[in-house]
């Protein structure tokens, strides 16, 4: 028998490429200490991650994420951190938009709701800008880097030869 397609899932909140430009920018001065800068094209905020899933499941997960309802909301990132532990560094909301928390809990509530899936309870909110940092490096302050949302979206993860892509799979827009 041979086994249903599987595919890796998240879903995501996707910087508008300005601002993308500019943490790439950040990456890349840090990336001098040692470690990778993620490609610019790969920069997100992870909202939910689902991780391998069957192919045929994918209608139920359209379908939480079309049962929600949120509202669009300005996202700043508080400060870098350096993550010894994953090798990571990575841009961190400290305190939450209303909006945000309100959305990353809905999610998890639909996902659980439509697909029997049991997501995290925790929502912590970071976008990854290097990995395989080492050593502690020098973290500048961030600018105020002020990020309209306007709408989520549901990825899927490929390997590729650059390491891993990313493919657009749905967009809901947050508009109440
Ligand atoms: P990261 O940035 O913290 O590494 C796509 O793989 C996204 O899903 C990445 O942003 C990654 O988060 C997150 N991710 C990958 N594996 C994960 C896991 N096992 N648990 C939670 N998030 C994961």
């Amino acid at each position: 028998m041979t086994a249903a397609p599987s595919q890796r899932l998240f879903f995501a909140l996707w910087p508008p490429p300005e601002l993308a430009r500019e943490l790439h920018g950040i990456a890349g001065r840090i990336a001098v200490d040692g470690g990778r800068a993620m490609r610019v094209e790969t920069l997100h905020l992870t909202l939910e991650f689902i991780g391998s899933v069957a192919a045929e499941r994918l209608p139920s997960i359209m379908a939480a994420a079309a049962s929600l309802r949120g509202e669009p909301f300005t996202l700043r990132f508080d400060r870098l951190d350096y993550v010894r532990r994953k090798a990571i560094v990575w841009a961190v909301c400290d305190t939450l938009p209303a909006e945000l928390a309100a959305l990353a809990t809905g999610l998890k509530a639909a996902l659980r709701a439509h697909c029997g899936l049991a997501p995290e309870p925790r929502f912590l909110a970071h976008l990854t800008l290097l990995r395989k940092v080492h050593q502690a490096p020098n973290l500048p302050p961030l600018p105020p880097l002020p990020w309209p949302v306007a709408d989520f979206r549901l990825m899927r993860s490929e390997a590729c030869a650059e390491g891993v892509r990313y493919v657009e799979i749905g967009r809901w827009p947050l508009a109440g």
